[in-house]
């Protein structure tokens, strides 16, 4: 059963680089980097024309790059096209257990959630597989986002849902060509006669908010989506702290120059990891004056304080750990 009040499946998050199934030359570059997990991509990223080689490549990389102690998975082509049985048999039949994750895109049902999780079972006992793989659910489509609850429900192996926001402004029919920015067009004038102001809204807020609290409803990790412009790390840096704000654990990547700042932005501070300690250390004592509720540096603490502190000392004694082991 799923603990609805849990994060399952710990595992560093904040930074998940895209690398072209068809860009062998990347793959080094990617296994250098500081990404905690790198996807390679059989999908959008690689033409018709070169999925088949980018199969191949995929495959070759993940048996024979050394991506240091990264979580590597691959992103394979979407349930309505011709190759994404293919690519289920042949990854399951060809790739070491060196990999952890598979991508699914433009995730429309729970029935399709259930094929794929009958696909990889039945080829995970046919090939005697040892490591159970984990699923990533991108949340891209209308349908997605109107299923998203029994998606998430659909497998054991689901681990994180994803929001892919180019595909999903697609079918929406959203009237924006930006990857993952925001549209200077989707606001509101102010009413008054005097001075009147236009304020911007964040168009994908509705979607942004439904995947985080699904996902966090059923212990899943919650990553926003891709950011386009990889000129503007001003507004890479705005987008992010807003989801990392909300409650995602990290942002999928299209470009390396983003992984140090994405690894900084969803990581908590110093200042925020001191402060959750202490709140624990206070709730400890006041659990023992048999109190549920105290003051401390002018404001209220209680015991869901205890929660929000401890999802920061988890986060940062993974960050920790996983420095250790680099
Ligand atoms: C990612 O896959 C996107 O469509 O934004
Ligand atoms: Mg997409």
């Amino acid at each position: 059963m799923i603990n609805n009040n849990q994060i399952v499946k710990i595992r560093l998050n904040r930074s998940e680089l895209a690398v072209p199934g068809s860009r062998v030359d990347f793959f080094e570059k990617a296994a250098q980097s500081k990404a905690d997990i790198i996807f390679l991509d059989l999908e959008d990223s690689v033409s018709l024309g070169q999925k088949l080689s980018a199969r191949a490549n995929v495959i070759e990389a993940v048996n024979d790059i050394d991506w240091k102690g990264k979580t590597l998975s691959i992103r394979v082509n979407s349930h309505d096209t011709e190759f994404m049985e293919e690519d289920i048999k042949q990854i399951m039949k060809n790739t070491s257990s060196r990999l952890d994750l598979l991508m699914f895109p433009k995730v429309n049902s729970d029935k399709e959630v259930f094929k794929f999780d009958k696909l990889v079972s039945n080829y995970e006992n046919k090939f005697k597989r040892k490591k159970k793989l984990g699923f990533e659910i991108i949340i891209e489509t209308t349908l997605g986002l109107i299923n998203i609850n029994q998606i998430a429900l659909a497998s054991k192996r689901n681990e994180a849902l994803h929001f892919g926001s180019a595909d999903f402004a697609a079918s929406l029919g959203a009237k924006t060509i930006d990857i993952g920015g925001i549209s200077q067009n989707y606001g509101v004038l102010n009413s008054s006669e005097k001075k009147r102001s236009f304020v911007l809204n964040d168009m994908w807020h509705y979607a942004l908010f439904k995947i985080v609290l699904t996902a966090h409803a059923y212990g899943l990790r919650a990553i926003d989506c891709p950011f386009g412009n990889f000129s503007d790390e001003l507004g890479f840096n705005y987008a992010a702290r807003s989801t990392y704000t909300m409650g995602f654990d990290g942002k999928m990547l299209i470009h390396p120059s983003q992984i140090p700042l994405s690894n900084k932005i969803f990581s908590p501070t110093e200042k925020e990891v001191c402060n959750a300690k202490e709140i624990l250390a206070q709730m400890k004592l006041a659990e023992k004056k048999g109190k549920g509720a105290i003051a401390f540096n002018g404001k209220l603490l209680d015991i869901v304080s205890i929660k929000q502190a401890k999802n920061i000392v988890d986060i940062d004694n993974l960050i920790k750990n996983n420095r250790e082991s680099e």
